[in-house]
């Protein structure tokens, strides 16, 4: 397809490549499922992004010296709808993920969408892609917005244009373990961030730096990394795609926001859900000690929702929490949010949108 200014050019159209019928909903993991749409916006860097456009998912032309490939200028997000009993769609606090982006836009030089410009572009893409929606508790459509430095540049400094780009892929589990339990081990030699650095974004880069422990934690059988703090390599930081928990004697902490964590949606709503249940819910350091000593942990993201953690490796000495089974807290938070999402409970704080 040729290309006009402002369009993303279609170099293939994978979409024809994965039809609904070669979908095994009971069975689908957490990988890429080619849909039929992909949102495109763009615009130059001093001006503002405009309503943008419905094209064919497919592959994008980027020019070898745009900022995102040769510099790393890009954030990305990630959110998901989920399909209710009566067939209607629901987003989960979507102007979270905007507000996001728009605070990681600022840290890396990049004109950002507004919030309503956001979510609308969002409820645009997943409309178009409705019937990858997943059948309701059969997993869900997950929707991955992108902000990129597009234009060419070759000196280190922002691009000149920006691509604001959604596609979005059905999944389900993000680990192969589905829910029960994931095993962890404790990263002693890399980190995932410095204070100062970029680890409280969610940009590229910080996603990249965690492949090579990660890659090799798997390779020794764990499910993926715990990261502690680079200053006294002793603090909780956060696994390499989620937030952590702890949970003892009732009461459950996280590590706190200092900017070298990801303030995570699902982190910052299973605070607050806890707390509605009668917990209390502390955002403080957490040691390594404190994590061995725990009852019960418990991990968050949008992709893993919440995951509970079966054990932890440290110092080649391992540690078991809830004899195989799914922790109590864990369990109890995982529904009460869940049905939330899935518009099977009470939406008291206004956080789904249709
Ligand atoms: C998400 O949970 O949506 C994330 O962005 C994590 C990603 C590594 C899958």
């Amino acid at each position: 397809t040729s290309s006009t200014r402002g369009e993303a050019t279609l170099l293939s159209d994978t979409s024809e490549t994965f039809e609904l019928d070669d979908i095994n909903w009971d069975d689908i993991g957490f990988g890429l499922v080619p849909t039929d749409y992909m949102y495109v916006s763009k615009c130059l860097k001093g001006d503002n992004f405009s309503s943008g456009e419905l094209l064919r998912f497919g592959n994008i032309e980027l020019s070898p010296s745009s900022g995102i490939l040769n510099y790393g200028q890009g954030l990305f997000e990630g959110l998901k709808a989920y399909r209710k009993q009566d067939g209607s769609i629901l987003l989960f606090r979507p102007e979270e993920n905007a507000l996001r982006m728009r605070t990681g836009a600022e840290r890396m030089c990049m004109p950002a969408p507004t919030v309503e410009q956001f979510v609308e572009a969002v409820k645009r893409t997943v409309l178009a892609n409705k019937r990858w929606v997943p059948p309701t508790g059969k997993g869900s459509l997950y929707i991955r917005p992108l902000l990129m430095g597009s234009g060419a540049v070759l000196g280190l400094a922002p691009a000149p244009e920006y691509t604001f780009l959604i596609f979005v892929s059905p999944v389900g589990n993000y680990f192969k373990e589905g829910l029960a339990p994931i095993h962890l081990i404790i990263e002693n030699e890399f980190h995932r961030a410095t204070p100062g650095g970029t680890g409280g974004v969610k940009t590229v880069g910080n996603y990249a730096a965690v492949l090579k422990a990660q890659s090799a934690a798997k390779a020794k059988g764990y499910s993926d990394v715990l990261y502690l703090d680079c200053v006294h390599k002793r603090y909780l930081e956060e696994v390499s795609s989620c937030n952590v928990f702890v949970v003892k004697n009732s009461v459950i902490s996280t590590p706190a926001i200092r900017g070298t964590i990801l303030p995570g949606i699902t982190r910052k709503s299973i605070i607050n859900v806890a707390i509605s249940q009668g917990f209390e819910v502390e955002e403080r350091l957490i040691s390594v000690e404190e994590l061995l000593d725990a009852d019960e942990v418990f991990c968050t993201g949008t992709a893993v929702v919440v995951s509970p953690v079966g054990s932890i490796t440290y110092l080649g000495k391992r540690v078991s929490y809830g004899d195989r089974k799914v922790g109590v807290v864990s369990q109890q938070l995982y529904t009460a949010l869940t049905k939330l999402q899935m518009g099977l409970s009470e939406d008291k704080l206004g956080w789904t949108v249709e």
